[in-house]
């Protein structure tokens, strides 16, 4: 599963999974690994040692601790360490990336729920990190549902799902937006069915893209 890179050289498949809180994005990255066991398997905020450390000043302890500005910050020097420690290398070096969110989930979370701050985060984007993943699925379904699932876990990780129902609702809307803005990258995906059934429609999109890849398409 390779593109190329600006030298010709073969670089791997970046994937990223997106979708709000419990809507089965862990689930399906892990399916998708178990397919392609030589995938270097990731997540944000974390996926590198600084950048774990970074997701826990982000996910725990009260819902108001950062400004929203602060929020981009944080998760944006979280996102420069991961790719320059893990992503970059890994690509570089051929390999698939399967990432459990990347930038969508700033532009979603920090960028449309508080406040017009999303041109900032874009700014932001372009400035520090300027890559797209090649392939981004976005699992949709009923906050409410998901909501119940994902608090239902308590990872002690719940500073975003505290934030409420209404709050899961916008970040849908957000995510079925970014999907209709970037037809190419993205793929919705309903996430209101068996895991099973969700990973083989996951995995015929994958071997899709990589065909097409391979055919230099
Ligand atoms: P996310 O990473 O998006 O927060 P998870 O993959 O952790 O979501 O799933 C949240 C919870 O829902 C977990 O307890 C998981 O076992 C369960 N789950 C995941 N996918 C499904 C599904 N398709 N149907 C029912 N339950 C699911
Ligand atoms: P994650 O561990 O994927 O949570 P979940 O399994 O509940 O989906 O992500 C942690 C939280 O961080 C999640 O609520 C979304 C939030 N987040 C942002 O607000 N901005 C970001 O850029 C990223 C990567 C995550």
């Amino acid at each position: 599963m390779n593109t190329h890179a600006h030298d010709g050289s073969p670089r791997g498949l970046f994937i990223s999974f997106e979708g709000i809180d419990g809507s089965g994005k862990s689930t399906q990255v892990k399916l998708l690994a178990e397919r392609f066991p030589d995938a270097v398997l990731t997540r944000e905020p974390g996926g590198s040692a600084g950048a774990e450390e970074i997701r826990a000043l982000l996910l725990t302890g009260d819902p108001d601790r950062w400004s929203a500005e602060t929020e981009i910050l944080l998760f944006t020097a979280a996102r420069r360490d991961h790719l320059e420690k893990t992503i970059r290398p890994a690509l570089a070096a051929g390999k698939t990336v399967i990432c459990d969110r990347f930038a969508d989930s700033t532009r979603v979370y920090q960028g449309a729920t508080r406040g017009a701050l999303r041109s900032t985060v874009d700014a932001l984007h372009d400035v520090m990190i300027g890559q797209e993943p090649d392939l981004t699925f976005i699992i949709d379904m009923d906050p409410e549902a998901a909501l119940t699932r994902g608090l239902a876990r308590k990872s002690g990780e719940d500073r975003f799902e505290d934030m409420g129902l209404a709050f899961q609702e916008t970040l849908r809307h957000g995510f079925l937006s970014l999907a209709k803005a970037n037809p190419q990258r993205c793929v919705l995906i309903d996430g209101n069915r068996d895991p099973q059934a969700i990973a083989a429609e996951i995995a015929a999109h994958v071997a899709d893209r990589s065909a097409n890849v391979s055919e230099g398409a």
